[in-house]
């Protein structure tokens, strides 16, 4: 969303990387560190850029065909739905629960009166800057961290985290219902492979409709929210490996072994780390991490989708590179923006449409 608010993807590991703000939606560059004298630390840092790991494979064949701009949108699905936006925030209704955050997008008037704003049950306030840490105020009652949710058959936990994330981010819905599909329709157990993988929703998406699921995220912390998710839907049965690492050393290790995948999902913050401080940067290793995951599709592949938020840059960045990436692989590359529509308060009454990530999908067909 890359225009969306900041998500996940950046601190050093024990929270979903990114409970730190610094991937924010906005597009704002980090502020700069003070870099410490050669501490082991900084050495290991400077050691590990996973870039350099291999040079870009040169590609030649045609470049897939192109259907731009795709614009996927969600009316809200399941539990989850947009109720009004404005102001320079959003209300959205997760299960029982009405919430506000802030929404830099938002810059008109809410639609709804202001009492229906007011009735909320959890809004998160404070600074929304970079490094802001806000917090959550809960008009009604003291609500738990947690909370059950449903989306696409599917349940798990929504979690007031300390950086207004909710445990989901459900304008990927559209991308999870399509794979759902892909999936279903098969007639084989598609390899699925889900990286920046949070707290598992597309993996538990995918393993349901009954594909062998690799999800692979940095944080500890998310992991260990992904499993919770996992065991909440009595899932701990379905073929899920859950992968603490950077993306990009799990990737290239899978190149190495010549493991091969249908489909990949990979949603990268602009900024992030692995576990051992590998550094991840969107517009330094996007090219790589691409090609890459094209080595690591397998010959009946169904897709490689990617999303992209918090860039400042048009679909068309990640569209070229998705088409040069494949070239020779045949197939359609649609880009364009996940957005999502209000829907009032009885979830059925469109309104406007909050834009929340670019995204390039690569199919066959
Ligand atoms: C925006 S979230 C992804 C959300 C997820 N796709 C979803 O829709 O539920 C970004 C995730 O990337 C993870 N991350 C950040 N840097 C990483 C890295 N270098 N390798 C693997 N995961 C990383 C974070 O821990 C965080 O869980």
């Amino acid at each position: 969303m890359k225009q969306r608010e900041g998500r996940p993807g950046q601190k050093k590991t024990s929270g979903p990387s990114g409970e730190s703000r610094r991937d924010d939606r906005a597009g704002r560059p980090p502020k700069p560190v003070a870099r410490p004298a050669a501490t082991r630390e900084a050495v290991r840092e400077a050691a590990v850029p996973a870039a350099v790991v291999r040079p870009l494979m040169t590609r030649s064949g045609e470049r897939p065909t192109e259907r731009v701009p795709v614009i996927l949108e969600s009316l809200g699905a399941g539990d989850f739905h947009l109720i009004d936006s404005g102001n320079g925030e959003k209300l959205e209704q997760y299960g029982p629960y009405r919430i506000i955050r802030p929404e830099a997008q938002a810059l008109w008037r809410p639609s709804l009166a202001p009492q229906v704003w007011e009735k909320v049950d959890a809004a998160f306030t404070g600074d929304t800057d970079e490094e802001g840490t806000g917090r959550w105020r809960f008009p009604k009652e003291a609500l738990g961290e947690t909370w059950p949710l449903n989306l696409l058959g599917v349940d798990f936990l929504g979690r007031f985290t300390s950086f207004r994330h909710v445990g989901v981010f459900p304008e990927q819905i559209v991308h999870w219902s399509w794979m759902k599909d892909q999936v279903e329709k098969a007639g084989r157990p598609l390899k699925v492979l889900n990286l920046f993988g949070y707290t598992g929703v597309a993996s538990l998406v995918a393993a349901a409709a009954g594909a062998e699921v690799t999800h692979v995220d940095a944080s500890k912390k998310a992991i260990g929210w992904a499993r919770e998710n996992q065991a909440l839907g009595r899932m701990e049965k379905l073929p899920i490996r859950w992968i603490c690492e950077d993306a990009m050393k799990f990737i290239l290790r899978e190149e190495r072994r010549g493991s091969q995948y249908d489909i990949i999902l990979t949603d990268p913050p602009k900024f992030g780390r692995g576990p051992n401080g590998e550094v991840w940067h969107l517009f330094e290793h996007l090219p790589l991490m691409l090609d890459v995951c094209r080595e690591i599709l397998s010959p009946k592949a169904v897709g490689l989708v990617l999303t992209a938020y918090s860039i400042r840059a048009s679909f068309y960045s990640i569209h070229e590179l998705m088409r040069e990436t494949m070239r020779g692989a045949g197939g359609v590359v649609e880009s364009g923006e996940l957005v999502i529509r209000e829907a009032g308060t009885d979830g059925k009454t469109q309104g406007r449409a909050l834009s929340t990530s670019l995204f390039s999908r690569w199919v066959p067909k």
